[in-house]
């Protein structure tokens, strides 16, 4: 290379970083802003339009999706930064996620999860169950002033259509960079089984998947049922022989095992030795019940930021603090994948999780509702300002921060 062209592309390289700079500083944060507002209005003006949520969450559907043929694409199309990925060690096997924000599992319509995927958010997909359900009657579904009530009762089709609908999708090729975690949920251990197999056995997207089993659901008769201690029992055989029998069709797939904020800590650490036995992670948590005057079934599931510190707690029960406890101080909890889900909204919230021991990207349900742009966008850019700033590469480094700046983000 000639002395003038190693300048002109040294000139060149300046000129990218200097403009890449601006856009950060100055375009994107309006981008970002105004496709937020827009959003909230629009929810806003749909929501008053309907006496129930869900009626207003398909009219919001079907909007979002016309919006998406017909708006240019630097209004909900964003791109990750390079510098918030995580690498979870699930069991010695190195799992790479570009973004650690990903959806929490309650969203079925592939079309939405398309469009969600591109501001740049990994996926957990609403529980199937083997059969098609219609759930709970209305109202199962209510906002209230911080936060939903909900008693869906995992509606929705089979899991045989569950997985022709993925494999129509082609979510794994279109969006490389984001994987997808699928939940299986059942009445019976068979019928977990059954659907476990339906979503596993012969895809083509078996690579690049994770498993949630939804043991925790507090809104069907049997929700909870497998981690309930069969009588004249003292352990959870149920939850045991279902996490055996899974791990007898893949003992590698990376599953993990979602639990309920109602049971108690004690119980918790009894259940992350189950999951721990079975190489097998844990989402903490589901929504957490609540009596409610509004719902059919006088009470249902919470989600919201009320949520948040018990999630919080609980991660950090089960990664560092089970060690107070006799019984559970020699069980090397400290590897278990965990994933945090329960009001989690915000870069704060995810640098929080870190520090709690949450090491598998962070689930969001009611902010991704309330301003996905805000949920997701601003999640990741704030999350990559703050890596820039403290001179990392990855979410992986915020461990070896100095203690003053982990410490501004307690658990
Ligand atoms: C409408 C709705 C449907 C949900 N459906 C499911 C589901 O199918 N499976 C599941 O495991 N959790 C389900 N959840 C619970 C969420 O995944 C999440 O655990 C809960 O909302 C707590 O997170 P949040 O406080 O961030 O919303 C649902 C929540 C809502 C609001």
């Amino acid at each position: 290379m000639s002395i003038s062209s190693e300048v002109q592309t040294e000139n060149d390289d300046e000129s990218r970083k200097w403009i890449d700079r601006i856009y950060k500083k100055a375009v994107l944060p309006i981008q970002i802003n105004a496709s937020s507002a827009t959003y909230k209005i629009f929810r806003e003006y749909i929501k008053s339009k309907y006496d129930d949520y869900e009626d207003a969450k398909k009219e919001g559907d079907r909007l979002l999706k016309k919006c998406s043929k017909e708006l240019p694409d630097y209004l909900m199309q964003f791109d990750i930064p390079d510098n918030i990925s995580l690498d979870v060690d699930f069991y010695e096997t190195i799992i790479h996620y570009k973004t650690p924000v990903s959806l929490a599992s309650y969203e079925g319509d592939m079309d939405i999860v398309l469009i969600l995927a591109r501001m740049g958010v990994n996926y957990t997909k609403k529980t199937a169950m083997r059969d098609e359900g219609k759930g709970n009657d209305p109202i199962r579904m209510a906002e209230r002033e911080d936060g939903f009530e909900n008693a869906i009762g995992l509606p929705g089709p089979s899991a045989e259509a569950v997985r022709s609908e993925l494999e129509k999708s082609r979510f794994w090729e279109k969006y490389p960079d984001l994987r997808m975690t699928l939940s299986v949920g059942g009445s019976t251990k068979e019928e977990y089984l059954d659907v476990f197999r339906e979503l596993h056995d012969d895809v083509p997207y078996l690579e690049y998947v994770d498993f949630e089993i939804n043991v925790s659901c507090p809104n069907t008769d049997d929700g909870q049922k497998l981690c309930e201690k069969q009588e004249g029992c003292d352990t959870y055989e149920n939850l045991e022989k279902l996490l055996e029998e899974i791990r007898e069709i893949d003992n590698d797939i990376p599953i993990y095992v979602k639990l309920s904020p109602d049971f108690s800590d004690e119980k918790i650490l009894e259940l992350a030795e189950i999951c721990k036995r079975h190489k097998m992670g844990i989402v903490l948590t589901n929504t957490k019940y609540v009596d409610s005057d509004v719902l059919s079934t006088g009470g249902g599931g919470y989600s919201g930021p009320k949520n948040k510190e018990r999630a919080l707690q609980l991660v950090n029960l089960v990664h560092e603090k089970y060690k107070e406890y006799d019984k559970y101080s020699n069980l090397e909890f400290d590897k278990i994948p965990l994933k945090i889900c329960g009001g989690m909204e915000t870069c704060e919230d995810v640098l929080r999780a870190q520090n709690a021991g949450g090491n598998v990207p962070v689930q969001m349900g009611y902010a991704m509702f309330k301003d996905p742009y805000g949920a997701i966008v601003k999640t990741n850019y704030g999350l990559s300002k703050f890596c820039e700033k403290n001179g990392i590469s990855s979410l992986n480094d915020f461990h070896d921060l100095a203690k003053e700046v982990r410490g501004k983000y307690a658990v």
